[in-house]
């Protein structure tokens, strides 16, 4: 299994062009199975989630090609399979997202349960309520959910949550149903945007995606579309957070900076100097120790669950107390365990995390849990004293790309040891 390496005390200093988003990628790459013309798609991140999704929809008969740029052309023309196996859906949950497309297109799919992950239950209940609500029959046997509809015809649906994933699957299962959908208290997400004008570009009927009402106006069939995907905002927002906590500085190129308000104003509040600009960000922290600071995660535009961690790591040696609320998934403090191991001075109370802000942390070997978790280790090792080896980061690779490249040429001293 791969580690990585990193001596810490090295303040970061430079550019950076961050990557397509993940998680815009991922529910777009599941809408391409809509359409029986060619889709064309830009600025796919190369990440393990990305491949693992290209990997169950070949499964399925999608003809995958990249050109020499990595652009990627999908032709779903030939699909000879409805069904997300267990072995792809287990380490990916976002497979789930094949289920409404697969079912509002050819009447049929089986895709295994996600179960439960490491941050916590992850439930599915609303994407399968949803697409009951719109006509389908749905069973769950041997672990797998069962769905079949003749057509699907459009509904209100209104979340009792707010789900990113459910509010995506309703959507893109929407677009070919017969007559109107509704969401109600739909995810705001940029993600769920791009994802609305994805399909939109494909001749889809949806309004309002952005609000927390978004309606949809089945079509009949869905067209070629060529789409370039967004920048990532928490990729973005991840090497805000490691300057920051290097003291550093970072001009970040291809990015959106509106989709960071809420992470910039915490940045700002820890003592960073934020300049913006169209698509790029600037941050400069002046050699500075942060300031402890306060965060409650929320939905969008709220401050994002997935940047959690990482301020987690910076209010490690923050000056002052800080209080981190975890409002979204139960189980999402894996990282606190690791970083106490580094020197951290936290208490959890429940869903929150009590962090009394120390000068120093020293290396230590540390294990990555889950996707953010890993990305909170690898900040708190930039500053701790030492070298840091974190194990386990095939997590980290789901989902940054070439991670330990981007730091490098930022200054910081890291390596990867393959095993
Ligand atoms: C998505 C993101 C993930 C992010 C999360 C933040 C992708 C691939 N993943 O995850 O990175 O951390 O949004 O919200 O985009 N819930 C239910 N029943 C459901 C669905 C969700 O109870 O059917 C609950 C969840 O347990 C959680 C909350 O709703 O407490 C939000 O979950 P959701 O937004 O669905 O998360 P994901 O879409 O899985």
């Amino acid at each position: 299994m791969d580690k990585l390496k990193i001596v810490g005390g090295h303040q970061l200093d430079g550019k950076l062009t961050v990557s397509g988003a993940k998680n815009a990628a991922l529910p777009i790459l599941a809408g391409s199975l809509l359409s029986s013309e060619s889709v064309n798609l830009q600025n796919i991140p190369q990440l393990n989630d990305v491949a693992t999704m290209l990997t169950l929809l070949q499964s399925m008969g999608v003809k995958v090609l990249f050109d020499e740029k990595m652009n990627l052309q999908l032709d779903s023309s030939d699909i000879d399979s409805y069904c997300a196996p267990y072995d792809l859906v287990k380490t990916m949950r976002a497979s789930i997202l094949v289920l409404g497309p697969l079912l509002t297109r050819f009447g049929q799919a089986k895709v295994s349960l996600p179960g439960g992950c490491a941050i916590g239950a992850r439930p599915v209940n609303f994407h399968v309520q949803g697409l009951e609500a719109m006509g389908a029959k749905i069973s769950v046997e041997n672990g797998y959910i069962n769905a079949r509809a003749d057509k699907l015809c459009g509904a209100n649906i209104d979340f009792s949550r707010v789900s990113v994933t459910g509010t995506q699957n309703i959507m893109m299962a929407a677009v070919l149903a017969r007559g109107k959908t509704v969401i109600k208290n739909a995810a705001r997400e940029p993600e769920v945007i791009d994802l609305a004008n994805f399909l939109n570009s494909m001749g889809a009927k949806i309004t309002d995606a952005g609000s927390d009402q978004i309606i949809i106006k089945g079509v009949d069939k869905l067209n070629h579309s060529k789409y370039k995907i967004l920048p990532d905002r928490i990729e973005a927002g991840t090497y805000l957070v490691a300057t920051a906590i290097t003291g550093g500085k970072i001009r970040l190129k291809e990015v959106v900076p509106e989709h960071l308000t809420a992470v910039i104003l915490k940045l700002e509040e820890a003592g960073a100097i934020v300049d913006v600009g169209d698509d790029w960000i600037n941050l400069d922290m002046k050699a500075k120790r942060p300031v402890s600071v306060n965060i409650e995660t929320f939905p969008y535009p709220g401050f994002p669950t997935d940047m959690q961690a990482q301020f987690c790591a910076l209010n490690t040696v923050a000056s002052g107390f800080s209080s981190v609320k975890e409002t979204i998934f139960e189980n999402r403090f894996q990282h606190v365990n690791e970083l106490q191991r580094m020197g951290a001075d936290i208490e959890i109370q429940g869903n929150n995390a009590m962090i009394k802000g120390v000068e120093t942390i020293t290396a230590a070997p540390v294990m990555a849990t889950d996707l953010r978790a890993s990305a909170g280790l690898i900040i708190a090792a930039l500053v701790a004293q030492g070298e840091t080896v974190i194990d386990r980061i095939y997590h980290i690779d789901r989902g940054y790309e070439r991670i330990e490249e981007k730091l490098h040429q930022l200054g910081a001293h890291i390596s990867r040891e393959s095993g």
